[in-house]
């Protein structure tokens, strides 16, 4: 079984971690979409670094719940298996997913890198609150991830496209994310091609809902397991449909 799975801010929902588009995503007042840019980071990048050291703290406290556990033990027993997530933490590495069955799409939050040269290091401690400044060039350090706007990184691109050319995929399973970007659209679609099929898991309809077999209107951490264990337990017989 060659199987695709894409998720987003709603799988880690239930570790305690907001979603960016949700109400509880909202921090200090300040909306999570418009700090997570580079305008945000030029006029205040105290207040940016600010929010990031407080959604790490929260990332560092957290515990994979059983949406990523389910992923983790999928991904062990599919023939081949890659995981794109937006998510820049580090909650599928946690639940036991090894890191080259995933791409972090959108970067990792544990990453700080330097806003001018190729700097970067892994921070998984807590900090103290001063702005980071390069050791290397002495400019402002910024989180290691992609804000709205921003190219996202040819070699992670590059990993999604060459599992792309190695065949459609059986299965692709598409679970808490808005679907709101082209590219997550594009990859879910394409990597189901004529034969796949494509499984949604989100309480709320999204835009692509309408190209799924089925959706699953639950919480990831109640559908993915129980979604995971039927496949599983079929696997030796035949593919279920849905
Ligand atoms: N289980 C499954 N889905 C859930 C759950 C849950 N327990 N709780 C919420 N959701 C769904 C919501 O219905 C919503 O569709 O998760 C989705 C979260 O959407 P967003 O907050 O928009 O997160 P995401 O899709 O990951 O955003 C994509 O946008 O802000 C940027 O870079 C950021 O990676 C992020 C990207």
């Amino acid at each position: 079984m060659r199987v695709l799975v894409i998720t987003g801010a709603g799988v880690s929902a239930e570790s305690g971690i907001s979603t960016f588009r949700g109400k509880d995503g909202y921090w200090r007042n300040l909306d999570p979409t418009k700090l997570a840019t580079p305008k945000a980071f030029a006029r205040n990048p105290d207040l940016v670094w600010d929010w990031y050291r407080e959604r790490r703290q929260r990332i560092r406290k957290a515990q994979p719940n059983p949406a990523h556990q389910a992923i983790a033990n999928l991904a062990l027993q599919a023939d081949e298996f890659l995981l794109v997530t937006q998510n820049v933490d580090d909650l599928h590495l946690r639940a036991g997913l090894a890191a080259e069955k995933m791409v972090q799409i959108h970067g990792d939050i544990f990453m700080t890198r330097c806003s001018r040269c190729d700097f970067r290091r892994s921070e998984h401690e807590h900090e103290d609150g001063d702005l980071p400044k390069c050791p290397q060039c002495s400019a402002l350090m910024r989180p290691g991830v992609v804000w709205f706007g921003e190219q996202l990184d040819a070699v992670k691109i590059g990993i999604v496209e060459n599992f792309m050319r190695g065949g459609d995929s059986d299965l692709v399973i598409v679970a808490g994310t808005s679907a709101l970007f082209g590219y997550i659209i594009d990859w879910a679609l394409r990597a189901r091609g004529q034969a796949g099929q494509l499984i949604e898991v989100n309480p709320e309809e999204t835009w692509l809902s309408q190209f799924a077999a089925k959706s699953f209107r639950e919480p990831a951490g109640v559908a993915l397991p129980r979604l995971v264990n039927e496949l599983l337990s079929n696997v030796n017989r035949r593919a279920p449909t849905y």
